[in-house]
Parts: structure tokens; C-alpha cells; sequence
């Protein structure tokens, strides 16, 4: 079978950690390119979580670092949820170096983009920063661009302000720039994210799944995205979930556009179901997921991860 090139954009992060894994370790995907944002932690400790992951994992990607602030707003991290690190928890091997290029993440995506004879997938898990830059500074990219499948979003409810889902409210302007970009999207936020659970007897069945269920196991005893007995939310494995098994998910394609201004909604995702904006779709949105079957998809995809 031929692997469907992608690159992710990520922030590590507990639960970027195992969307990696399962894309790594996936027969269906090649990952070409790991780029690093600020994010859940700082641009610094993302990337060296993101070596630190390949040289556990034992896969060779090259990594890029990219934007170590938002294009306008002030730089809020997660690491109340994440750590201080971003990926406490466990212990890592040393990061592995000569992973990283010495190419900024823009032009390093730049590079793979061009030079691949497929089109590619982005699949940003992370604040939008690096894409937005990508597509203002190197638009021709956009022709051998197959789509974007990024974690981000919300077309209810908020996890970073009331109606805010972190990785859009974290940056916003990059957010709108890159839901404007004409580009096919699917955005995968909040709506699923928040459904795509594992409990407490998961966990103990990761742990026994090999060296990634013993680090996803105790990763998770300490991510506080919600407690053990009400789940924990794979955010990011959605964003892959839906590459390799779309049918867990149900799509509205529709119209959405970041809200900038409001004073109590900036960074919300307005996604418009009922067409009051009269504007073209851009984006299909998942608004629901079937969180029993990700669950066994999931538990699945880490078994693999050897
Ligand atoms: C998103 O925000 C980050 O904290 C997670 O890694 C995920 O990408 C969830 O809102
Ligand atoms: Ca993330």
C-alpha cells in the first residue's frame, strides 16, 4: 500500500505525544517532517519533547523548529495541564539532536511540500502559527497541499476560554489566516475531542501493550485534561483517527471563521451549521465521533506501536 505523505505540526504535550506514536507506527502514513510551535509548553521544550519522543519511539524524522510566539497575541501556555515540562511523568531518553535541521519550520514544510511527487497532508495538532507563516510567506506550497486535518476548534463550548478551544484561542489571527487559506480543512476540535476518551481500565490495558503503553500509562497518570474516572481526552488523536478510520467520525461541511474582536469571545471558532453567515463552506467539521469505537481504535493503534 502506498504511505499518504503527511507532516505534523505539534506542541508536546501528553496526548501530541501518542497522536505521534500512532502516526509513527501506522502503515498508512509516512510522516515526513515533524514542526515544532510554542504551545502547550515553550517552543524550546516542545522541540526537545519532540526529540526526546523520536529517540523512544527509535524513528528516524527530522524535526523543524518553527514559531516561538503567536503572530500578535501574548504566548499563554498549558503546562498547568501538561506539566511544567510538558511531558511529565516519564523518563525519556536524551533527546536525539541530529534529528533536528537547522532549517526554520517554515521552510523546512516548505521544502517537503515542494519536493514531494504527492500531495501532502498537513496535520496540525498545535496553535496555527507555523501554517499561517507558511501560507503568507510561501503561498505556492498550496498546490501540493492535499488537505488539513488539524485538532483545533469548537463549534460549542470552550476548554481555553468560554467559547475558546486552546489551540485557536493561543493564536487566533493565524487561526482565521489559515481557515481563509481556500484550502480543503477538516477540522476535528472540541465537538469529538472532548468524546474521545480513555478510563482508568484503558490505561491499566495500555500499560501491558509494550514500551508505548508503559510511557502512554504513566503519561497519563499525570495529564490533567480530566480526571481518571471521567476519561481522558485524546484531543490530538483525533486529528489522526480521522487519516485512518473517518467513518468513527460524523462531518457537517460548513462555514467557519475565528472570532478576533470580541471582548469575551476572541479565539472562538464560529462554526456557522445553519448557514447564517451566507458564506461558502470551508471546512468539515466533525461534530461527533463514536467514543466506544475510538476507544478500541485507539487502544488498537497504541498495541501497534511497536
Ligand atoms: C489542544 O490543546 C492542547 O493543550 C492539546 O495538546 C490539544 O492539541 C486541545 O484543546
Ligand atoms: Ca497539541
Amino acid at each position: 500500500m502506498r504511505k499518504r505523505p503527511i507532516i505534523i505540526d505539534t506542541d508536546p504535550g501528553i496526548d501530541d505525544a501518542l497522536a505521534i506514536a500512532i502516526a509513527l507506527f501506522s502503515e498508512e502514513l509516512d510522516v515526513r517532517l515533524i514542526t515544532t510551535v510554542a504551545g502547550n509548553v515553550s517552543l524550546e521544550n516542545v522541540t526537545l519533547n519532540t526529540l526526546r519522543l523520536l529517540h523512544f519511539f527509535g524513528k528516524d524524522v527530522p524535526v523543524a523548529k518553527g514559531a516561538a510566539k503567536p503572530l500578535i497575541v501574548d504566548f499563554v501556555d498549558a503546562s498547568n495541564v501538561h506539566g511544567k515540562t510538558g511531558m511529565e511523568g516519564y523518563d525519556f531518553p536524551e533527546p536525539k539532536e541530529e534529528l533536528l535541521l537547522s532549517e526554520h519550520a517554515v521552510n523546512a514544510m516548505r521544502r517537503v511540500i515542494m519536493e514531494s511527487p504527492e500531495p501532502v497532508t498537513l496535520v496540525p495538532i498545535a496553535t496555527l502559527t507555523n501554517i499561517a507563516l507558511l501560507f503568507a510567506m510561501y503561498p505556492e506550497v498550496k498546490k501540493n497541499i492535499r488537505e488539513i486535518v488539524m485538532m483545533g476548534g469548537s463549534a460549542g463550548r470552550g476548554n481555553k476560554g468560554v467559547m475558546s478551544e486552546f489551540n485557536i484561542a493561543t493564536d487566533p489571527e493565524a487561526a482565521q489566516m489559515v481557515f481563509q487559506s481556500g484550502l480543503p480543512i477538516v477540522m476535528a476540535g472540541l465537538d469529538v475531542g472532548l468524546k474521545a476518551l480513555v478510563y482508568p481500565e484503558d490505561s491499566e490495558e495500555i500499560k501491558t501493550m509494550g514500551k508505548v503503553g508503559d510511557m502512554a500509562y504513566h503519561l497519563f497518570k499525570r495529564y490533567r485534561g480530566g480526571s481518571f474516572q471521567t476519561g481522558l481526552k485524546m484531543y490530538d488523536s483525533c486529528a489522526v483517527a480521522y487519516l485512518l478510520c473517518p467513518e468513527l467520525f460524523e462531518v457537517a461541511e460548513t462555514y467557519v471563521g475565528v472570532e478576533l474582536h470580541g471582548s469575551m469571545t476572541a479565539g472562538c471558532t464560529v462554526v456557522d451549521l445553519k448557514g447564517y453567515l451566507h458564506k461558502e463552506p470551508n471546512t468539515k467539521v466533525c461534530i461527533d465521533i463514536d467514543g466506544e469505537k475510538f476507544r478500541e481504535w485507539f487502544k488498537d493503534s497504541i498495541r501497534k506501536c511497536v
